[in-house]
């Protein structure tokens, strides 16, 4: 449960609604009686992920990269803006830099330049990364530790989050950034849980780790992710400020790997590559005081978070192939 803001009919706007940490966002707006519009161009998201909405979402099928924004701000008044559509994966803009320049950094732009331009009172809250950091400085990561991203979709999403919290003092826009650690759950199909539930059920007696297991990560269930966004809305300043959004547990690879084992029932001999990729840091653990303050306190246990991912593997992603 969030605070005890009313989001009963409340219009509010989810850009990248039908995507993974969207559509759970979706999810718990509508529960919450929001009326949902999402904008999403499903180039990585889809319609079916709206499809526990309850019917009190609609979408608008649009690039952000095109949108007039202004019009759209104009027609109606939305109480809060969550800002979610984006290239979400390095790889990608490390191939296509120019592309994820234009959606992630100026496609965020074109939307505030909107919300300047037409006096916009509502709340924006932009969905950051923990790409931000690049090699984490210091461990456990902190808000206010050094930025030095270390791919082209780092970057843009530092420039954006900076040009918000400027749009923010500037123009008395309220606003805040999100920097979301690694998130799982249910319709993900990308990232090391998905990839290891895969592999496990692909070749249930034998799985291989990159690594010796010992890499530390902070894996967050999705719906708790999405519920911290709606948090910041409801208690934060908005003043511009920045929230990591993680579990605040730390997990080795090797751990996430023999939870996965035990509900999956699987005993798999674990093979180790021995060395870690260049540039994976060895351990990354989140200090996440700042959303704590918010009260925000993480609801879903790992071990029941892939409970509910390997529940959704199973209707959905194993039933289909
Ligand atoms: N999943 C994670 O662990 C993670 C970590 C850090 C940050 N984030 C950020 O959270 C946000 C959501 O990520 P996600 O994991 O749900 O990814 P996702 O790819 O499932 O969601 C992104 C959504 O944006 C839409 N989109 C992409 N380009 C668009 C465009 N030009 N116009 C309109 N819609 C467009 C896609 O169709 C998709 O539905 C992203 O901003 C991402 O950078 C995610």
């Amino acid at each position: 449960m969030t605070g005890h803001y009313g989001w009963q009919g409340k219009r509010v706007l989810v850009t990248g609604g039908a995507g993974f940490i969207g559509s759970h966002l979706v999810e718990q707006l509508a529960r919450a009686g929001a009326l949902v519009t999402v904008l999403d161009d499903l180039t990585a998201g889809c319609r079916e992920n709206l499809g526990r909405a309850n019917g009190n979402a609609t979408l608008f099928e649009l690039d952000i990269r095109q949108v007039a924004w202004e019009e759209l701000l104009r027609k109606e008044q939305y109480e809060a803006i969550f800002h979610l559509a984006a290239n979400a994966y390095v790889p990608p803009s490390v191939e296509r830099p120019a592309w994820d320049y234009a959606i992630n950094l100026d496609g965020t732009f074109r939307l505030l330049e909107a919300l300047r331009g037409t006096k916009w009172p509502g709340k924006l809250i932009y969905a950051s990364s923990a790409a931000v950091y690049g090699n984490p400085a210091r461990i456990p990561i902190a808000e206010d530790d050094p930025t030095v991203p270390i791919s082209p979709y780092g970057v843009a999403k530092l420039a954006a989050e900076r040009y918000v919290a400027v749009y923010g003092q500037l123009y008395g826009l309220k606003v805040a950034s999100l920097r979301f650690f690694s998130v799982y759950g249910p319709r993900q199909r990308k990232q090391v849980v998905y990839d290891l539930i895969q592999k496990i059920n692909q070749n249930p007696t034998e799985l291989f780790l990159h690594g010796d297991g010992t890499q530390v990560r902070d894996f967050n269930y999705v719906e708790d992710a999405a519920r911290a966004m709606m948090i910041v809305a409801e208690n934060g300043a908005l003043q511009g400020e920045v929230y990591n959004v993680a579990s605040g547990r730390d997990c080795s690879i090797g751990e996430l790997a023999s939870s996965l084992c035990r509900v999956l029932h699987a005993q798999p001999r674990l093979l180790y590559s021995g060395s870690v990729r260049p540039g994976d840091p060895e351990k990354w653990m989140v200090d996440i005081k700042r959303l704590s303050e918010l009260r925000y306190r993480p609801q879903v246990s790992l071990e029941e978070g892939l409970r509910r991912t390997i529940g959704w593997y199973r209707e959905t992603v194993a039933r289909s192939a």
